[in-house]
């Protein structure tokens, strides 16, 4: 099996699994940032009325609850089933359609997204086939903002890693008698992690698929960067 198609089924596995209680393990694994960095991606997004969004790894739709009644169209594309499902089953109001796919071959035609957002997802993907699909899916003139887990880095690395490699590991653990889906994912999140270098290839990608402007920042001190673009208008 290539590392790509491990990648996607250790996710549609993980993924599978925790689905029912995924909205409260994702604030429990983000020690509550979450919700702080998804009002940071919406801020950089500056969403228009009428715009057509695309949510890339969408899941249960945490995302759209909270872009609210904002006037935007989301169309949320995943992976797994069983997220789609419920976030079908929230019933917000800004989504326009929830689909089955993989972010790296995306089901839909080109340039027809105003704005492409997308958290957590890149880590399971090849960044430049990632940024390709971004890049086709966006009209010219498109902005992208994406954020996920990165390894620990700067000042907070030394708590970041022991937290990432030693608490989740350990919790994966003692979870084993008790929830098996909740500790495959904290004993596999952690190798997810250490092994992606997507924070070092997604500038270069974006700039070689005709972005301008490349923007980043860290959040929460290292745990997790987002970065954001602009499709070239020409
Ligand atoms: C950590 S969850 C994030 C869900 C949502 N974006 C959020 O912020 O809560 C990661 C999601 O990415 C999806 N995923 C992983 N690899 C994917 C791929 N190649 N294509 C589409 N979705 C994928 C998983 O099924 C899962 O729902």
């Amino acid at each position: 099996m290539s590392a790509a198609s491990t990648l996607k089924s250790t996710a549609h596995r993980v993924f599978s699994g925790i689905s029912p209680t995924y909205d409260m393990i994702l604030r429990f694994f983000t020690l509550f940032q979450d919700d702080y960095w998804k009002d940071d991606l919406l801020q950089r997004a500056s969403l228009r009325a009428g715009d057509l969004v695309l949510d890339i790894g969408c899941g249960t739709g945490v995302l759209e609850e909270r872009i609210g009644n904002l006037p935007v169209q989301i169309v949320g594309v995943d992976l797994t089933k069983e997220m789609l499902l419920l976030a079908a089953q929230k019933k917000l109001e800004c989504v326009d359609a929830l689909l089955l796919g993989d972010a790296e071959r995306l089901p839909f035609v080109s340039e027809r997204f105003d704005v492409v957002l997308s958290c957590y997802v890149i880590k399971y993907c090849k960044t430049e086939d990632f940024v390709a699909q971004i890049a086709r899916m966006l009209k010219p003139g498109g902005m992208v903002v994406i954020y996920d887990f990165a390894r620990p880095s700067g000042v907070l690395a030394p708590l970041h890693g022991f937290y990432i490699y030693g608490i989740l590991r350990l919790l994966g653990k003692f979870a084993k008698g008790y929830d098996p889906s909740i500790s495959f994912t904290f004993s596999k999140l952690p190798n997810v992690i250490a092994r992606s270098t997507w924070e070092d290839e997604i500038e270069g990608c974006l700039v070689r698929a005709g972005f301008v402007g490349v923007r980043h920042k860290t959040l929460s001190g290292g745990g997790a960067k987002m970065f954001w673009a602009c499709k070239n208008k020409f």
